[in-house]
């Protein structure tokens, strides 16, 4: 592992020169949307300023170049999660569409009534509402792999009760948004597949920050946003294994997607194409293709080190404060770790928290992230303060942190 050099990536990042309440930016929202290297924001302006044109259809060198960039951004993703080509990369806005389309195309052929449905108890909205409007559709059940006691990793027991039932699929997050919890998704995927189950991961909050391996997590699914990790919004991905791709309809129709049309019959195009009717998120593509150059060129397993440095002194810095409560795996139980970091002070609520820190300059995010079933239901948390990290933050952006804490404390009149 290479320690990062974070000055110089810091030097990527224009928004962190920004002052905000008059304080130097301390940005701790990651797990919300990551900030923008000027790479990717500069390919994206070249790409407008010098080869902006439709892909796919023009004959004319602009179009090429504009096809070329497109194209290749897939191959770049394909190899940053090891998949087999580019033809199991289907961009899409963001992972919620990605889990959307398999739910509603692989999903509207697969899932029958009374076929049951497997998700857990820790998932983000984008993974558990597209299954509970198909289990709906279709008149199946869904059902929940409970946490264990902790309430903060799933429990193995109640994996393989629930699996009992044979479920057609189960759909899991690789990282919890909420927890920093990391699922073992290829222990968890390898038991679902002796039950006949499809596995998809949502790797929302995996992708953007440790090596990613789908051909030996062995999944049959895996979606991430572009936004999380360096690239702009409205692009993400949907991998997914080639035969899968295959079997599944296309749910939207359209130019592009399709290699014939007459009057009252069509016949699909190629892999991914199939899946992607209409003018593409060209600009999205290429700046996601700069993300992963950038992310690549930093290296994933020192991105991963050292965001898990910072977790752990964040850990310890915040066991040290009184009625300050940290919801996730402590670092004993779970060194690996992700740097979400969800806590709440006693008395005070989230938001509270959240805009003294943000008079301080400092942006962290609070509320049910989008996971109110884990939130309100099993912490028992309206909401949650939450902060988050990526290879741009430093320890002293931690401490900033605390300090903050200190400042909450001392306006509500809390503990020592
Ligand atoms: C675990 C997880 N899954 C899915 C999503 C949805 O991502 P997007 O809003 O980019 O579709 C998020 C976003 O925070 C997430 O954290």
């Amino acid at each position: 592992m290479k320690r990062l050099d974070v000055e110089s990536i810091r030097r990527d990042f224009p928004i962190l020169n920004v002052k905000m309440r008059g304080h130097d930016l301390v940005y701790l929202d990651s797990a919300a949307t990551s900030q923008k290297p000027v790479q990717v924001i500069d390919s994206i302006y070249q790409y407008y300023t010098n080869y902006n044109a439709n892909i796919h259809r023009g004959i004319y060198e602009l179009a090429e170049l504009a096809t070329d960039a497109y194209d290749g951004s897939k191959d770049k993703v394909a190899k940053f999660i090891n998949a087999n080509s580019m033809e199991e990369i289907v961009y899409v806005m963001n992972t919620t569409e990605a889990i959307n389309l398999v739910a509603l195309s692989w999903g509207e052929e697969n899932i029958k009534e009374g076929d049951h449905i497997l998700i857990s108890e820790m998932e983000h909205h984008s993974n558990l509402v597209p299954w509970l409007l198909l289990a709906n559709r279709k008149k199946a059940i869904l059902d929940y792999i409970k946490l264990d006691e902790s309430k903060t990793m799933i429990d193995m027991e109640s994996l393989k009760e629930e699996l009992e039932k044979d479920p057609k699929i189960l759909a899991i997050s690789h990282s919890s948004n909420v927890l920093g919890t990391i699922n073992d998704v290829k222990a968890i995927g390898s038991l679902a597949h002796k039950h006949g189950a499809k596995v998809l991961v949502d790797g929302a909050q995996s992708a953007p920050h440790m090596p990613v391996d789908v051909r030996d997590i062995d999944c049959d699914f895996f979606a991430f946003s572009g936004h999380k990790m360096l690239g702009p919004t409205g692009i993400g991905t949907l991998y997914a294994k080639k035969d899968i791709l295959n079997s599944m309809p296309p749910v939207i129709g359209g130019g592009d997607m399709i290699r014939t049309v007459e009057k009252y019959a069509c016949t699909w195009n190629d892999l991914p194409w199939k899946f992607e009717a209409g003018t593409s998120n060209i600009e999205g593509g290429i700046g996601l293709s700069a993300a992963v150059d950038y992310l690549n060129k930093v290296g994933m397993g020192n991105i991963y080190a050292h965001e898990r440095d910072i977790t752990e002194y964040a850990l310890k810095r915040l066991s040290e404060i009184s009625n300050v409560s940290v919801f996730g795996p402590d670092y004993n139980s779970m060194p690996n770790r992700s740097g979400v970091i969800s806590f709440a002070i006693e008395g005070v609520h989230p938001h509270d928290i959240a805009s003294i820190f943000d008079s301080m300059g400092i942006a962290i995010r609070a509320g049910h992230h989008c996971a109110m079933p884990l939130v309100t239901e099993l912490i028992n948390e309206a909401a949650v303060a939450r902060m988050s990290f990526y290879l741009y933050n430093r320890k002293d952006e931690v401490d900033r942190a605390i300090d903050a804490i200190a400042e909450v404390k001392k306006i509500f009149k809390i503990g020592r």
